[in-house]
């Protein structure tokens, strides 16, 4: 086990300035050859990761799984799924990570757990009614024989949020509640054996060193009274409204957890995947005593476009900071097109789109998209607050459109009957190396989910050493971000541009982010870096600038 405090030089708020890097396990390198990526392939490719700078990786979960929702399913909180390896793999990981000076974020999964979890499987078997019922959200169907849903809940993947079982004498009985795949029962959060259930896992990975949680559709776990029916005629833009989401008694359960990170010493952080807006009521999770950052996604799904830019960081900075706490900012994680093509879409006829695939009428600019992409991070990364990357956003990678529906392993496709394309496109494995097999992600060529031709110029091996690469274009705006501490640093906006321009200062650095169509003169200094070709200190559309002003 790795010891608490072994990163000594990191200040115990580290967390309100960290750049934290995604890692999602499937995905990233696969260590014994089976086409899944797994833990000893993170060790091994850990230090190439360290390198960029960032401060700490969030690990999308590894837990004992069916995998039907990519582990989001999770059947043993408390052990790791053999396709990923074993504890001794994990507890290696949390140690290596520690070595190189990087803090470690597990995933915790409170809405719901697997269909195969032992509590699951006790609750089928026992009585409706019993104790092993109540830990799940059981209920009589409607209708003369209870052949009805109890309600009109749909599941966040298409179809109904609820599935009737087969009672113990073989006839058709109670139905539960999934807010996602029928393999995912929600847990009634009204019972305090779930409370200490993972109170315990909690504790458990905190024993082993982890420095914090990110915690999964924060703002499910607790339901309306009564579970009425939803008004779905009146959903809100990032679908958070209804019944069964952020109900202010899932503050509570924060709160208490709030209290077993302290016990571990100050450093201890979470993060809340609250799909909730506006802001403002999103920065409720991150109340002193409750959890200590949001996933910022109102700004993930502004568009590049300057005013809108700059309204969601007012917002933003003001939504967090009248809480006390910082803003995150993220582009791109593994539940969204990645910004690469969503930038190269016409935002304006699609909005956020839930996947892209073959069929999709509207088919990403790549070149526009990759040329935005580089400017919205370069932008992004210049922000005071914590900033999150998806592992490959430094490659530049796109959303991968063609995958043939047989090898389509996203629940979100089934359930739609493939009306929605769904997420496998950003959970492509990655590439590290040009010319082997799956692009370095193992030696048998084997992967989970088919790597497109591209990915042989985009691999890491392609672009270390390039100056005008993606990859180096992190590289360098991480370390700038650190050696000009703009994490903790405050934004004020710089006047004299056009609307089209997202321009401000920051600790000296001066940031101009220039999504309009013609060129923008820079201020006098010297530039530090640009996302893009600059030609007579004119920054051309799609491109930012960093420009250290004369002090
Ligand atoms: C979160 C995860 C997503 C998962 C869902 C259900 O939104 O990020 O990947 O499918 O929760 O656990
Ligand atoms: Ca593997």
């Amino acid at each position: 086990m790795s010891a608490p405090h072994s990163l000594v030089n990191s200040p115990a708020d580290w967390w309100r300035h960290a750049v934290i890097y995604q890692v999602y396990p499937r995905s990233f390198a696969d260590g014994n050859g089976d086409g899944i990526g797994d833990l000893p392939g993170i060790i091994h490719r850990l230090p190439d990761i360290a390198d960029l700078g960032i401060d700490a990786i969030w690990l999308s979960p590894f837990y004992t799984s069916p995998q039907k929702d990519a582990g989001y399913d999770v059947a043993n909180y408390c052990d790791v799924d053999p396709v990923f390896g074993t504890l001794a793999d994990a507890e290696k990981l949390i140690d290596t990570a520690h070595d190189l000076g990087l803090r470690i974020i597990v995933d915790i999964v409170p809405n719901h757990s697997s269909d195969q979890h032992e509590w699951f499987q006790e609750a089928l078997a026992s009585e409706p009614g019993s104790p092993q019922r109540a830990r799940y959200m059981f209920r009589e169907g409607k209708g003369d024989s209870g052949e009805l849903p109890p309600n009109n809940w749909e599941s966040v993947f298409g179809g109904p949020a609820w599935t009737r079982v087969i009672e113990s004498d073989g006839t058709p009985g109670q139905w539960y509640l999934h807010l996602f795949d029928s393999s995912q029962p929600d847990f009634n959060w009204e019972n305090p054996e779930v409370w200490e259930m993972f109170r315990g896992v909690l504790r458990f990975w905190l024993d082993r060193g982890v420095d914090g949680f990110r915690v999964d559709v924060a703002h499910g776990l607790i339901k309306e009274q009564g579970l009425p029916d939803n008004d779905y005629a009146k959903e809100a833009p990032l679908g958070n409204r209804g019944p069964f989401w952020d109900q202010d008694g899932v503050h509570e359960v924060y709160r208490d957890w709030h209290k077993v990170l302290e016990g571990y010493g100050p450093d201890r952080m979470m993060c809340a995947e609250a799909w909730v807006l506006p802001l403002e009521k999103m920065a409720w999770y991150v109340r002193d005593d409750e959890m200590h950052q949001a996933f910022n996604f109102g700004y993930l799904a502004t568009a590049w476009d300057a005013t809108d830019l700059r309204n969601v960081i007012n917002e933003s900075l003001s939504a967090f900071g009248g809480v006390g706490g910082p803003s995150t900012w993220v582009l791109s994680n593994h539940d969204v097109v990645r910004h690469a093509s969503r930038m190269g879409l016409d935002y304006q006829s699609e909005g956020q789109p839930t996947g892209i695939g073959p069929l999709s009428p509207n088919k990403p600019d790549a070149g526009l998209g990759l040329a935005r992409a580089r400017a919205a991070s370069a932008l992004m990364l210049a922000l005071p607050g914590s900033a999150y990357l998806y592992q490959g956003e430094e490659l530049g990678l796109p959303e991968v459109i063609d995958i043939p529906d047989e090898m389509r392993q996203d629940p979100t496709f089934f359930r739609t009957s493939g009306e929605r394309y769904g997420r496998d496109g950003c959970r492509v494995p990655i590439p590290w190396e040009s010319d082997t097999p799956a692009f370095g992600f193992n030696d048998t060529g084997k992967t989970w989910l088919p790597q497109p031709d591209t990915f042989s110029s985009l691999a890491r091996s392609h672009q270390v050493g390039v100056a005008t690469s993606t990859l180096e274009l992190y590289r360098s705006v991480i370390e700038l971000r650190s050696k000009h501490a703009l994490g903790t640093g405050s934004l004020e906006w710089l006047p004299g541009y056009p609307d089209s321009v997202v321009a401000f200062v920051n600790n000296g650095v001066a940031i101009i982010a220039n999504a309009g169509d013609g060129d923008v003169a820079l201020p006098e200094g010297d530039i530090l870096v640009s996302s893009g070709e600059l030609s007579d200190n004119l920054l051309g559309p799609d491109t930012t600038a960093w420009v250290k002003l004369p002090s």
